[in-house]
């Protein structure tokens, strides 16, 4: 190290150095770990001084060390609450290589290297969405929030002031997509199972006045179900955007349940989840490249008319942002890496994964199960918790799920995701919902069987 004050530029001796540094603070703070997350809460962290300048390697070895000991970690079977994958290794040193080069996305004289792979990424991963569509294009997000707010976008460039619909399934990005774009907020329609009923959402659409923008999930975000696409689109709304940023994974699947995906005018689908990648990797495709243009903005030192003229690709449309990390880049290494059916493999091996588990949970006897996984969701209820609902009502039965989930969480043993799923009914909501408790299975190579100790912890038998 030749500057020990730190200020040594992100050169090959020095990555060297301290990336050897970091890793082995990084295994120690594993180690002190030794489970899924550290036990005592919130309470129990409390963070180093960070304004004081120690140099580079006590920097890095005490603020590594703190934050590997106080990681949920992905990559133990028994942290399995949320959509957060354990980001592959090639996919994690291909993204501290772009952090050392820092290519910056907003103009192709900071990237030219990184535009290239980019746009062939892109077109790429459009063609993956849209194989039968004349000119698709797709851009490069931080995630399935802000593809959402693009396809709402969209729609308002393209369309006119649509009024969003959605299911009562879809992420709260939709909501909050209609409230930054000055939209009216989303009119939600009925589920059954988690998915939009297509003739509810027929009405819905027959009593808006004006152009609609129907935004459909692949992958809900709490049971893993797929909106029923075909029908979906069947009813022709002015715009139809899918939230993919979870089942998009599939499209990497030979075991395709995507059918209608490629009528949406837009899809998102995110990299940092079933994609194995370090946050963040969201994808925004479009069917028709054109309608993209709505992000053209001109700024004479980024994208000036005379450059474009030249030939110069012109980046900043490809974005709301300005400066913009080489996300891509990660991407493009894996599936290089991998193949497209690589990453299709891993798909499977989840879904199949979370089949087996549902099975577990089935023949639990203490255990209940909401119903068979679609992706690679599974939601469970200890019958304990049924049974003081019976007695006390929904509240208390939720309650009790609700205190299972953080007293594993204050234990350390295991991150379990919680669900609040209106129980089904061809009528409609009645406004109640019934809490269950979530595991979403992302480790490519985890089993049934390493999901077994959980199963157990949620049903008190530790
Ligand atoms: C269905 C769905 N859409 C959108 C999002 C938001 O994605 P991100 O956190 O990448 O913005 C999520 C997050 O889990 C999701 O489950």
């Amino acid at each position: 190290m030749t500057r020990p004050d730190g200020t040594e530029l992100a050169g090959d001796q020095a990555l060297r150095d301290l990336v050897g540094v970091a890793l082995d603070a990084l295994a120690e703070g594993v180690l002190k770990r030794g489970g899924p997350l550290p036990s005592g809460g919130p309470r129990a962290i409390r963070a180093p001084l960070v304004q004081s300048g120690v140099g580079p390697v006590d920097a890095l070895v005490e603020l590594t060390r703190f934050l590997a000991h106080g990681s949920a970690d992905p990559a133990d079977p028994a942290c399995a609450a949320h959509l957060h994958c354990p980001p592959l290794a090639v996919a994690a040193v291909a993204d501290l290589v772009a952090s050392a080069l820092n290519p910056s996305m907003d103009s192709w004289d900071q990237a030219p290297s990184a535009s290239a792979i980019e746009e062939q990424l892109c077109q790429e991963l459009a063609r993956l969405c849209y194989p039968a569509a004349e000119n698709p294009d797709a851009v490069i997000t931080t995630g399935g929030t802000e593809s959402t707010l693009y396809g709402l976008l969209l729609a308002r460039e393209n369309v006119g002031r649509v009024q969003p619909v959605c299911g009562r399934n879809a992420h709260h990005s939709v909501a909050r997509a209609a409230w930054v774009l000055g939209l009216p907020q989303p009119i939600p329609v009925d589920c059954v199972a988690d998915r939009i009923v297509p003739a509810k959402l027929a009405e819905v659409l027959a009593a808006v006045d004006g152009p609609a923008a129907v935004v459909a999930t692949a992958g809900t975000t709490n049971t893993g179900a797929i909106d029923p696409l075909p029908e979906i689109a069947a009813l022709r709304p002015a715009w139809l955007h899918i939230d993919a940023a979870y089942g998009g994974g599939l499209l990497f699947s030979e075991r395709q349940l995507l059918d209608g995906i490629d009528a949406a005018d837009s899809i998102g689908l995110d990299l940092h989840k079933f994609g194995w990648q370090p946050i963040a990797a969201g994808v925004f495709a479009a069917k028709s490249a054109r309608t993209l243009h709505a992000l053209d903005v001109r700024a004479d030192y980024l994208n000036a008319a005379d450059d474009a003229e030249a030939g110069l690709p012109d980046l900043l449309g490809r974005s709301l942002r300005t400066s913009r990390r080489p996300d891509a880049f990660k991407i493009a290494v894996t599936l290089r890496a991998l193949g497209r059916d690589g990453i299709g493999a891993m798909v499977d091996h989840c879904r199949d994964t979370a089949q087996a588990v549902a099975a577990a949970v089935r023949a639990h006897r203490d255990l209940r199960l909401w119903g068979e996984p679609t992706l690679s969701t599974i939601l469970l209820r200890p019958l304990v918790a049924d049974q003081v609902e019976s007695e006390l009502g929904l509240d208390a039965g939720n309650a009790v799920v609700a205190a299972i989930r953080r007293d594993l969480l204050d234990a350390g043993t295991a991150v379990v995701g919680r669900a609040a799923i209106a129980p089904s009914t061809e009528d409609g909501w009645d406004g109640r919902e019934r809490l269950w408790l979530k595991l979403t299975l992302l480790h490519p190579h985890a089993t049934a069987a390493d999901y077994a100790p959980v199963l157990d912890l949620i049903a008190g038998r530790r």
